[in-house]
């Protein structure tokens, strides 16, 4: 009993670890970052505060937010012969492909980070990692268009940053193009990245601790959950809402779609419902519907999968199977609408998810790597093979 958390003894066995960064109570359908709750995070922070507040523990004052911005700023550019990696991959190489291959390349940039004892350099490695993210996932996208790759810059906030070097022209800045979507994609974007920057012991994080407790270099860590998050039931299902809308094709086919979900036979699920831990309302989902469906309003490119999709929730929500299985809509199924919304490439929309995981991977990292009562991180099994017998020579087998 932590005094104003209690736990039921068989939920502290099955425990993974103990962390002070992110809680949530499935149940009831609660998620706090450092004790905040994700709806008063999402309606009164950036995404910079935010990360802060996974690293550091606390929401940082004015003077506070300006250093850490000017330390992002400071370690946000791409070593030069880090962008020659792009060159080996082909033109339409998966972008969470060339994330694995080019954030886990870091470790060969920066030898100083492989000692990871001292407590400093650890926080570099974080805060290098948070900085150059975004640039790195820009980049995988202007080396599939076969665009000049754009610098960060320091007179734009984070999430205007990505924009910029993402949809940039050569000839000026994305925000000043006449797309009447620019303050609505920085809002909504920002409010996406608070909303995935962290998850607790989700399968990408526990991975980043599990590779770390073995004393991994941060980036190869972070690598590791890169990987792990790309998996169609996690990270890649905001993808993969997508393509199903895509396979669905038209409101008409809705049913026979739900029919296959409810099949026990059929391995088809509906991808961007349900979820291992929230047997209600994903919150994350609850606060960015109202975005979705602002965003779809504003979007100046009407697209009869936004309509599918909202008559897919519909639909689902009022089915008993989805009802009876508490399987609602979780936060990959509207984020990915978000994404195509604001002209973000399907591709890259696991991509988009790792940009803000990365800030609760690191703050992750960073907790293990600094408590000196961590362990390796050593899971067991419960073994179901045969029982013990003897090797029987090759000619009598
Ligand atoms: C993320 O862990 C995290 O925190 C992850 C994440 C994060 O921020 O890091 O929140 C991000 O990964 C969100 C989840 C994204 N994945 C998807 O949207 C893929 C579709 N969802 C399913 O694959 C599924 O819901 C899981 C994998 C997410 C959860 O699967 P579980 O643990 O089996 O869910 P459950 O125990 O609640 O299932 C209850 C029943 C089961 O049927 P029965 O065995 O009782 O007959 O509902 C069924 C499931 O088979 N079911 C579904 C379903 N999800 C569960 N049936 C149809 N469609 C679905 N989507």
């Amino acid at each position: 009993d932590l005094g104003y958390f209690t736990f039921d003894p068989g939920f502290v066995s099955t425990a993974s670890c103990k962390s002070a960064i992110t809680y949530i109570d499935g149940e009831q359908g609660i998620l706090l970052y450092r004790g905040y709750p994700i709806e008063e995070l999402a309606e009164n922070c950036s995404f910079l505060e935010v990360a802060y507040l996974l690293i550091h523990g606390d929401l940082p004052n004015e003077q506070e937010l300006n250093h850490f911005k000017f330390e992002i700023d400071d370690r946000a550019v791409l070593h030069e012969s880090l962008r020659v990696f792009f060159d080996g991959f082909h033109y339409d190489a998966h972008p969470m492909a060339m994330m694995v291959g080019v954030v886990g390349s870091l470790s060969a940039f920066y030898h100083s980070d492989l000692d990871i004892s001292d407590p400093d350099n650890r926080y570099i490695c974080a805060t290098r990692m948070i900085a150059k993210i975004p640039a790195i996932a820009a980049a995988c996208y202007r080396h599939s268009i076969g665009a000049p790759f754009v610098y960060p810059r320091v007179d734009l906030d984070y999430c205007e940053n990505f924009l910029n070097m993402m949809f940039s022209r050569p000839e000026k800045r994305f925000l000043e193009q006449a797309r009447s979507i620019d303050e609505t994609a920085v809002k909504a974007l920002n409010l996406l990245f608070i909303l995935h920057a962290d998850h607790e012991q989700n399968a990408s994080t526990s991975t980043v601790r599990l590779a770390g407790s073995t004393g991994a270099n941060p980036y190869a860590c972070i690598a590791a959950g890169i990987a792990a998050l790309w998996g169609p039931a996690h990270g890649g299902a905001n993808e993969a809402v997508l393509s199903m809308l895509k396979e669905i094709g038209t409101v008409e086919r809705i049913p026979e779609y739900i029919a296959k979900a409810k099949d026990k036979d059929d391995p088809f699920r509906l991808m961007g419902f349900g979820h291992r831990v929230y047997k209600n309302f994903d919150p994350r989902a609850t606060i960015i519907r109202q975005t979705c469906h602002e965003v779809l309003r504003q979007s100046c490119q009407p697209d009869p999968l936004f309509d599918l999709a909202m008559a897919l929730e519909e639909y689902a929500l009022q089915d008993d199977y989805f009802i009876e299985k508490k399987l609602y809509p979780n936060v990959d199924f509207y984020s990915g609408i978000i994404y195509k919304a604001l002209g973000i490439p399907v591709d890259m929309f696991t991509v988009m998810f790792a940009i803000a995981r990365t800030a609760g991977w690191v703050a992750h990292w960073l907790e293990m790597t600094g408590d000196t009562g961590n362990v390796i991180g050593r899971p067991r099994q419960l073994y179901v093979g045969p029982s013990q017998r003897e090797v029987m020579p090759l000619h009598r087998r």
